[in-house]
């Protein structure tokens, strides 16, 4: 395991997929019911921008930086989101030290009787997570293979749910992965809400995931992918995707004007586009 999440917090994937996740998680909240969310890659949950590891190559400067520029009117999921940060960095004294994971923007948005179930497989990142959010007592931690949790947890008690998949993609034959653990998981809890998240390197791959998905026969399945250069560009990434199986209701309005903001403010001089598609 040789990915870190401190390498790239804050950069423009992760302004995509946890602006998304805030939509989600909004849409969970709107009904007077309790929630659960799982997140199957959690990562550490707090992320120092001034750490050594950030600073070799600042991905969030393309990212949360280019963000926190813009002035409002802002997308309801993107005014919330900045929110977020600023409660993040209220002990700091600054705008932009410490940029808050998935984990750590569930704890500031889920309510008192919501339930919190964080899964991350590096040792040290574990650790990091649970120092970070453990103490919080709607919170569980485990540390397992993302797709064994996802097996083990599953059904959840609470009958409501978010899971969020967010992979590293360091392995190959990660869409692949996902194309099987995803009828598993669906067999389990058929009415959860899947977000996954993937990265768009290569259209010929992402084509191809679509394609198996589309064998799964899923009902009720949204795609949202931001480019922020065009699809033939030499840069390794150059875009970003959110598949969303069973949406809340008016998930693809509301990601409509969301994506469309952040294509403005994260494309690299307007290249690229946003596209939302049912699958
Ligand atoms: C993209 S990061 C997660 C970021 C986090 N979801 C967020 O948005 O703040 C992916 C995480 O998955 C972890 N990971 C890698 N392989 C895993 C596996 N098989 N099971 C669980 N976690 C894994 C990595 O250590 C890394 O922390």
């Amino acid at each position: 395991m040789n990915y870190r999440h401190i390498y790239h917090a804050g950069n423009f994937c992760d302004v995509f997929k946890h602006c998304i996740l805030i939509c989600l998680l909004e849409s969970f909240a709107a009904k007077d019911k309790p929630f659960f969310y799982l997140d199957t890659h959690a990562g550490t949950g707090l992320y120092d921008l001034q750490s050594e590891e950030s600073a070799k190559n600042p991905e969030w400067q393309q990212g949360i930086a280019k963000i926190l520029t813009q002035n409002p009117p802002f997308p309801k999921p993107v005014a919330d989101y900045t929110n977020c940060i600023s409660q993040s960095n209220l002990m700091t004294g600054q705008n932009l030290h410490y940029y808050p994971g998935s984990p750590y923007l569930a704890k500031l948005l889920m309510r008192e009787d919501d339930q919190i179930i964080l899964n991350e497989l590096h040792p040290e990142d574990a650790k990091l997570l649970k120092c970070n959010l453990a103490s919080d007592s709607r919170v569980s931690v485990h540390q397992q293979d993302a797709y064994q949790a996802l097996k083990a947890l599953l059904p959840p008690p609470i009958k409501r749910g978010l899971i969020l998949i967010d992979p590293p993609f360091e392995k190959m034959d990660e869409f692949e992965s996902i194309v099987e653990i995803l009828p598993l998981a669906l067999k389990k809890f058929a009415t959860g809400c899947y977000a996954v998240w993937y990265p768009i390197k290569n259209q010929d791959a992402v084509k191809q995931f679509h394609r198996q998905l589309k064998q799964l026969s899923m009902t009720n399945v949204l795609v949202a992918e931001l480019n922020v250069l065009p699809e033939d560009s030499r840069f390794q990434l150059n875009g970003t995707g959110m598949l969303i199986i069973n949406p809340p209701w008016q998930t693809k309005e509301k990601l409509e004007e969301l994506l469309s903001w952040l294509w403005k403010v994260l494309s690299i001089n307007q290249q690229g586009h946003y596209r939302i598609f049912e699958l």
